[in-house]
């Protein structure tokens, strides 16, 4: 089995790495750093330095791996030092609102139109994108956070359409949006301090639902987006 881990840096990245290391799945482990390689070191694990965002870099990283069982999108932002998600629209800044799109829907779009070929294989493939519920049109009932919540819904968007096509074209490709919950991360930290406790995941605690919701998943549900408690959440 080969799995392809992008952001592997991240809080929830890593933790999905350390957890297929330590599961029984007999696996290559590829994953993706930005900028520092990550201390996790192992004999099946091949580390890649990538800008997920840029075209080059993920058409470079797509030529260095053959085939792929899973491909798993954990990167992601939110915040930025000078800039933390709005309260009204009237905070709207064309700037913040693209970093958005760079690190939550622009990405996802790279690894579609790049690793289609990759997860071709005659038995069930994923290819998992890590969402927001925050990006669900239909559950948006106090709004705020408007870039963040777009950047997301036009990610749960772009899942949905390479669902659709690659029903045709792969139909042994699972594609699939998950919200993690909020999860004790670097990106959720500033916004940490009104949440019950156990409302707070671990990432460890994530990175397994995610591992045991694939591991029921199929072909046939592909083009759904799925809570971390492995109920299906409206688009
Ligand atoms: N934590 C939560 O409560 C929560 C809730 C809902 C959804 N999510 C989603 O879950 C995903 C993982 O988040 P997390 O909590 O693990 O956050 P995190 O710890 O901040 O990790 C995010 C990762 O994304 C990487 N990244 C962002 N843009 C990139 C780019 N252009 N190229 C390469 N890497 C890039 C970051 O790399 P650098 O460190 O190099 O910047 C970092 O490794 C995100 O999509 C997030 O929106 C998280």
């Amino acid at each position: 089995m080969k799995i392809l881990i992008i952001g592997g840096s991240g809080g929830i990245g890593a933790a999905l790495l350390e957890q297929f290391i330590v599961s029984d799945i007999k696996a290559t482990l590829y994953a993706t750093y930005r900028s520092t390689q990550p201390q996790i070191q192992h004999d099946n694990l091949v580390w890649f330095k990538a800008d997920i965002a840029s075209d080059s870099d993920v058409k470079k990283l797509s030529e260095s791996i053959t085939n792929l069982d899973i491909l798993i999108n954990a990167a992601g932002g939110l915040s930025l030092a000078s800039k933390t998600p709005e309260k009204s629209v009237k905070e709207f800044d064309t700037e913040f609102f693209q970093h958005n799109l760079n690190a939550n829907t622009i990405p996802t779009l790279l690894l579609g139109k790049y690793f289609s070929s990759h997860l071709k294989a005659k038995h069930t493939t994923y290819f998992v994108s890590l969402s927001a519920r925050i990006g669900s049109i239909e559950d948006n009932k106090i709004g705020g956070w408007i870039s963040y919540r777009c950047s997301k819904a036009a990610l749960n968007m772009a899942i949905k359409t390479i669902s659709i096509e690659w029903k045709f074209r792969q139909p042994n490709c699972c594609v699939i949006a998950f919200h993690p919950g909020t999860t004790d991360t670097a990106l959720s930290k500033p916004f940490q301090k009104n949440v019950p406790p156990h409302k707070l995941f671990t990432a460890t605690y994530v990175a397994q639902c995610l591992l045991e919701l694939l591991d029921k998943l199929t072909s046939n549900d592909t083009g759904k987006f799925y809570s971390f408690d492995g109920k299906a959440i409206p688009w």
